[in-house]
């Protein structure tokens, strides 16, 4: 199965169809210590190029920084990688959104592609050329628009998931359908939680998952590829989720989880607006618990989380963009939310 991504550099992402690349090039592939030891060395099989080199880092979300960066393209000038050469970005959204920032500045820019090994980096991270990392400051505030060649999801690689990493990846997916499609809600709902977390998953099921999140995905990449608006609603969950890992310091929670919290802060925030009805609220609820994941943060200063919001990149001009659910397969961008609404929606976590 192939989907086209229609952008200025239009590529396709592939699913379940890789078997073999040849490249004329030098290729480098980007990846962590934790999915080298599982996967590279199948990899390895399937790529033919000039050279290949490997630099696996450490893994975690706490390495998604700048030093990171800098150690990964020292790595790459030592390998006297050229402009033609091509980066492979194999791991998670963290390796996908680093290999991909480091592709768009080395010389200037060189290609990549990006092998996702988790679900969330499937079905969202790895498509649509986002690319970016952390600072003190707030999350992926540094990054660049920059669209890889081709993605490749393959199955088989998903099957080494905890149950922790595919439920959060499945927030990601739950985000698309409450705001894009509801009748995928219905499919999640039907979803068997205890075969789709024990990784009893039917390939089928898995497969369906990401073409319907990557079929969603192209729809809004294409029609919105650097984010001036239909791609804003991607951030649903996001303004709330940055400023919890922020807070943790991108330890306590994955980045799937956070966004599942932040949906709920979302939806609690459009039920007193009355933007959402109750039934809509619980029902995703529900969705969410059905998973494990959490849709609880206890906020310990109310103000000062929201100073943070002040930090996201979805504010502009002092405004809060609050993407929320107005109904089911429906949300709207509200950039003109009362300070005092949005603190009573937050005291609910106190
Ligand atoms: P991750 O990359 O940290 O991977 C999660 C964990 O799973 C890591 O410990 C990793 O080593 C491990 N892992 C990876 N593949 C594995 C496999 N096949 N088997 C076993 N373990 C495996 O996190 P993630 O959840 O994939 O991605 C989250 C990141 O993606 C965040 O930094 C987020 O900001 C980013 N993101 C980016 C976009 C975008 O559009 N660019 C969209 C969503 C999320
Ligand atoms: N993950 C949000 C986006 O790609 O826009």
């Amino acid at each position: 199965m192939q989907i086209k991504i229609d952008v200025d550099r239009s590529y396709f992402v592939f699913i379940d169809e890789l078997e073999k690349i040849y490249f004329d090039t030098k290729v480098v592939i980007l990846t962590n210590d934790t999915v080298a030891k599982l996967h590279l060395d199948n990899l390895l099989h399937k790529i033919h190029a000039k050279e290949v080199f490997v630099i696996s880092i450490k893994d975690g979300e706490k390495y998604k920084n700048l030093q990171t960066i800098e150690e990964i393209l020292n790595q790459m000038f030592q390998y006297k990688l050229d402009r033609k050469s091509l980066l492979i970005s194999f791991g998670g959204g963290v390796i996908s959104d680093m290999g991909g920032f480091v592709a768009s500045i080395y010389q200037r820019g060189i290609d990549f592609i990006n092998i996702p090994t988790t679900l969330l980096a499937c079905v969202d991270a790895s498509v649509g050329g986002k690319t970016g990392i952390n600072n003190k400051f707030g999350k992926n505030l540094i990054g660049s628009f920059y669209q890889p060649k081709a993605v490749y999801c393959q199955s088989e690689y998903l099957k080494t998931l905890s149950s922790r990493e595919l439920a959060a990846g499945m927030a990601e997916f739950i985000k698309m359908a409450v705001i894009f499609d509801g009748k995928i809600l219905d499919f999640i709902e039907n979803l068997d939680e205890n075969d789709f977390l024990n990784s009893n998953n039917s390939e089928q099921n898995i497969n369906q998952i990401i073409q319907e999140s990557v079929r969603l995905k192209a729809m809004v990449v294409s029609k919105d590829e650097k984010e001036s608006g239909l791609r804003m609603l991607l951030n649903y969950g996001h303004t709330f989720a940055h400023v919890i890992e922020n807070q943790t310091k991108y330890k306590k929670y994955l980045h799937g989880e956070a966004v599942a919290i932040g949906m709920h802060m979302a939806n609690t925030l459009a039920l007193n607006l009355g933007l959402l009805d109750a039934q809509v609220c619980q029902r995703v609820k529900k969705i969410l618990n059905k998973f494990n994941l959490p849709v609880f943060y206890k906020i310990l200063d109310v103000e000062k989380f929201y100073e943070a919001f002040f930090l996201d990149k979805k504010t502009h001009h002092e405004k809060i963009n609050f993407i929320l659910p107005c109904g089911l397969g429906k949300a709207c961008i509200k950039n003109d939310i009362a300070k005092k609404d949005i603190i009573r929606t937050l005291e609910e976590f106190l």
